[in-house]
């Protein structure tokens, strides 16, 4: 039997353990959703960067960039961070770089694990499906918001553990996996309502940037799991 575990913020991420283990990085809202949307679509490989600095040297070489800070996008960068925007025309064989507010330090801050994989809704069957055939322990990241606990991500969270769990493959010791599915069976069959929790909703509504939210929370739009290398980020084959 493997264990889950689940990690609420980044910010908390010192008091796990990543090593042996395969660190699922989830943000709904909205960098793992687009990752896996233009994963979807064909780009060949996601370059993450922490700073905004890295994204502008990116840019000087050449680079197409999307970036955003706080839902908007970057003045020197060529897209936002819409889902959207990522149709084949513009991301099939593409290198992308790749710079957030919160997602883009989550996938970089889990590099001592033995894998680190992006989880959304949009890849949801795939990845449960994947992280039970492979004998190791699971370790959920929430991206979150600055360091704070963000209910999108923790929804995915309860998701996937209360799937890994259900397989009967894995079992928890840990309180975060408990709340987060009990939350998740909460939500789950009022979605609409429980919506209207999330700040993260707000924070793009104000932007006239909430038309993706019901896309970010739909199951299995591919079965793409993007893996993180160090470098960038790659479909997993
Ligand atoms: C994040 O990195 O937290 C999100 O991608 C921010 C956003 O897309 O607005």
């Amino acid at each position: 039997m493997n264990t889950v575990e689940v990690c609420f913020s980044t910010e908390l991420f010192k008091c796990y353990d990543p090593k042996g283990k395969i660190v699922v990085v989830v943000d709904v809202l909205r960098a793992t959703s687009v990752i896996c949307t233009m994963m979807h679509n064909g780009v060949k490989e996601i370059i993450p960067v922490k700073t905004i600095e890295e994204a502008k040297e990116y840019k000087e070489k050449g680079y197409m960039v999307v970036a955003e800070r706080n839902g908007e996008k970057l003045d020197f960068a060529d897209f936002g961070n819409s889902p959207f925007l990522f149709t084949k025309e513009v991301v099939d064989g593409k290198t992308i770089v790749y710079s957030t507010t919160n997602g883009t330090n989550a996938i970089t801050v889990g590099n001592e694990a033995d894998e680190v994989v992006i989880g959304a809704f949009l890849n949801f069957t795939a990845l449960a499906n994947y992280l039970e055939k492979q004998g190791k322990d699971v370790l959920i990241l929430c991206s979150g918001w600055k360091g704070k606990f963000c209910i999108e991500d923790a929804l995915l969270a309860g998701a996937i553990s209360g799937n890994l769990i259900g397989s009967g493959f894995f079992y928890t010791k840990c309180d975060s996996v408990n709340a987060s599915i009990d939350m998740w069976a909460i939500a789950k069959d009022s979605m609409d309502t429980y919506i209207e929790k999330i700040a993260q909703k707000h924070r793009l509504k104000k932007l006239g940037l909430d038309d993706v939210i019901e896309y970010c929370f739909t199951h299995n739009l591919t079965s793409i799991i993007p893996m993180f290398n160090g470098l960038h980020i790659t479909p997993l084959v």
